[in-house]
């Protein structure tokens, strides 16, 4: 049975319990990260863990005292993941009576941890996502990481249901990001996102592919892309962790051209960083 962490302990998964006034079940009111660990090793962690802090900063959660990088690596090592790993954590608003004004602020958080060995989506092996447009019916902070992911759930499942596997939020016109990633086009060689907003969630990989593009000379900008503008498009492709760079192949059921210069070469670069992130 894995190992998991709960407010300063490791035990079996069985053995970790959380009481249901917990703000996390009562409310949804907690935060969260999703990390890739590649040959046992944590990849951009002190990103992750940024965001994170900048999450409960956002939210009010008041996260001082858990070592949370010490976290990760024990949880992989307890877990004997010497190979590539996931590890989830979530933060909430702690335990107390349900009320809709925050607890004391001398609650405590909850802070739990898992990790697991993790094996990359196999339909991306080879081949793209195939992505649905909706309209973005979430609240106006996505860029903070919350738990409380009920949009983006009947987004992944209607996505399902329709062949797909993602969702892209479309608001005031212009496609934000995916239920689960950032969204990118390339138009003519340059490449365009969704400018950080509160509209979307500022991706981990996503800053990474930006960076990189710009480093080797890839036109990137970081304005809107509208839905109208789509059909123009040469290329399209998401970033996550989970993801890393993975091109759309159909849009609402229609083939994007096969040629994807563009996110084949961000792909293999965040690969190399990867591979020497994670040597
Ligand atoms: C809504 C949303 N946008 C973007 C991302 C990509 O973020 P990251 O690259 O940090 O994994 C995710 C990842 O879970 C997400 O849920």
């Amino acid at each position: 049975m894995a190992t998991v962490y709960l407010n300063g302990r490791y035990l079996p998964e069985d053995q970790a319990l959380i009481s249901p006034l917990d703000r996390g079940f009562t409310y949804g009111d907690g935060v969260y990260e999703w990390i890739r660990a590649y040959r046992g090793k944590p990849f951009l962690l002190e990103e992750h863990l940024a965001r994170l802090a900048s999450s409960c900063a956002k939210m009010r959660i008041g996260l001082h005292v858990t070592p949370l990088e010490e976290v990760v690596r024990r949880l992989l090592t307890e877990n004997g993941l010497a190979g590539d790993a996931a590890i989830y954590l979530q933060v909430t608003r702690g335990v107390a009576p349900r009320s809709h004004v925050f607890p004391p602020p001398e609650t405590r958080p909850t802070v739990f941890g898992m990790a697991w060995a993790f094996t990359p989506n196999p339909a991306f092996a080879g081949a793209g996502a195939i992505a649905v447009l909706e309209p973005d019916v979430r609240w106006s902070r996505c860029d903070i990481k919350v738990t409380s992911l009920i949009p983006n759930s009947f987004s992944a499942q209607r996505a399902r249901e329709l062949g797909a596997h993602e969702g892209l939020f479309v608001r005031d016109g212009v496609v934000q990001e995916g239920s689960l990633s950032n969204f990118f086009a390339v138009f003519d060689g340059e490449v365009r996102t969704a400018p950080l907003s509160n509209y979307i969630l500022p991706g981990i990989t996503r800053a990474q592919v930006l960076d990189l593009g710009r480093e080797h000379g890839i036109p990137c900008r970081e304005t809107p892309v509208f839905a109208t503008e789509l059909g123009d498009a040469d290329e399209l492709f998401l970033t996550s962790t989970p993801y890393e760079v993975v091109s759309v192949d159909r849009l609402d059921g229609r083939p994007l051209p096969p040629e994807r210069p563009v996110a084949r070469r961000l792909a293999q670069l965040y690969r190399e960083l990867i591979a020497r992130e994670c040597a």
